[in-house]
């Protein structure tokens, strides 16, 4: 050993290394697991865009780990997916395990989504985090938080309010904002848009529970910049007007593919 360290590499020892050199991963297959609809599609994580049209296949219920798994698995056959998955799901996630499941069935807890994954779809890496946390990664890389320094919120209203902190670009995984109590409630089953459709809310009422939510967070952290992104967002001209914030606020770039886009990005 010390002797291969003192000796000048020979021609044949560089031609083993650049042979063996690993490709850096360039496509990655993104799902975006929701409450109510599972979507996928490859995506080019150099520059984060789909590689092909998205297919989005309702969420079954009850939601457990074996049903979700199984629509997972049937997203990647359609894609003829044989190389590596990044999934967002929503809920904590601690090293591949499932930690709080909100919107999906319960007995996801505890669950080792990375290693289900891996072992319905035969792929060789899964990667999974929150879905928040992944929605934003994609917008703070390649979306509206591009290039912005300091302290970054990615917020999706959804089934569930998610949250995501970004430093200078780096992710601080698991925040759980979505849940904090404003007014004695959760934030979530008050201000969500599954909130607003249960209960009929118009846009006014709506954006300022929103609004609530969002001066709740920004009094505790004081954030440089907020991200709107989920499905809903699309439509921030109904309820962005009701906003009263300190903090500049935005909508996503990626709007309803900022999770499968992120999903991927996480796992490369
Ligand atoms: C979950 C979060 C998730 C959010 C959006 C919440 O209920 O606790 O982890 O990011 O919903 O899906």
């Amino acid at each position: 050993m010390a002797d291969e360290q003192l000796t000048a590499p020979t021609k044949t020892t560089a031609t083993r290394t650049s042979r063996t050199r690993v490709k850096p991963v360039t496509q990655v297959l993104g799902i975006d697991i929701g409450g109510t609809g599972v979507k996928g599609a490859p995506v080019d994580v150099t520059t984060g865009e789909l590689l092909a049209e998205r297919l989005r296949i309702e969420t079954p219920q009850p939601a457990t780990p074996e049903a979700v798994a199984a629509v997972v698995a049937e997203i990647a056959a359609h894609f003829n997916w044989t190389g590596p998955i990044g999934v967002g799901f929503p809920g904590v996630i601690k090293d591949g395990v499932v930690k709080t499941a909100a919107n999906v069935d319960k007995s996801w807890i505890d669950v080792d989504a990375s290693k289900l994954i891996a072992d319905v779809t035969g792929s060789p890496k899964v990667c999974i985090g929150n879905d928040a946390d992944v929605a934003g990664l994609a917008e703070v890389t390649f979306g509206a938080g591009k290039d912005h320094t300091g302290f970054v919120i990615m917020i999706t209203l959804g089934t569930g309010i998610g949250s995501a902190f970004f430093f200078n670009g780096k992710l601080l995984p698991n925040m759980e904002f979505g849940h904090v109590e404003v007014g004695g409630k959760n934030a979530e089953s008050w201000a969500s848009d599954a909130a607003r459709e249960r209960e009929d809310l118009k846009w006014e009422k709506w954006g300022k529970r929103v609004d609530r939510v969002l001066h709740t967070i920004e009094d505790l952290v004081w954030p440089d910049l907020f991200i709107v992104g989920g499905g809903v967002s699309k439509k921030s001209d109904k309820f962005f007007p009701y906003f009263t914030l300190r903090t500049p606020i935005v909508t996503a770039n990626f709007l309803n593919d900022a999770g499968i886009v992120g999903a991927a990005l996480h796992a490369k």
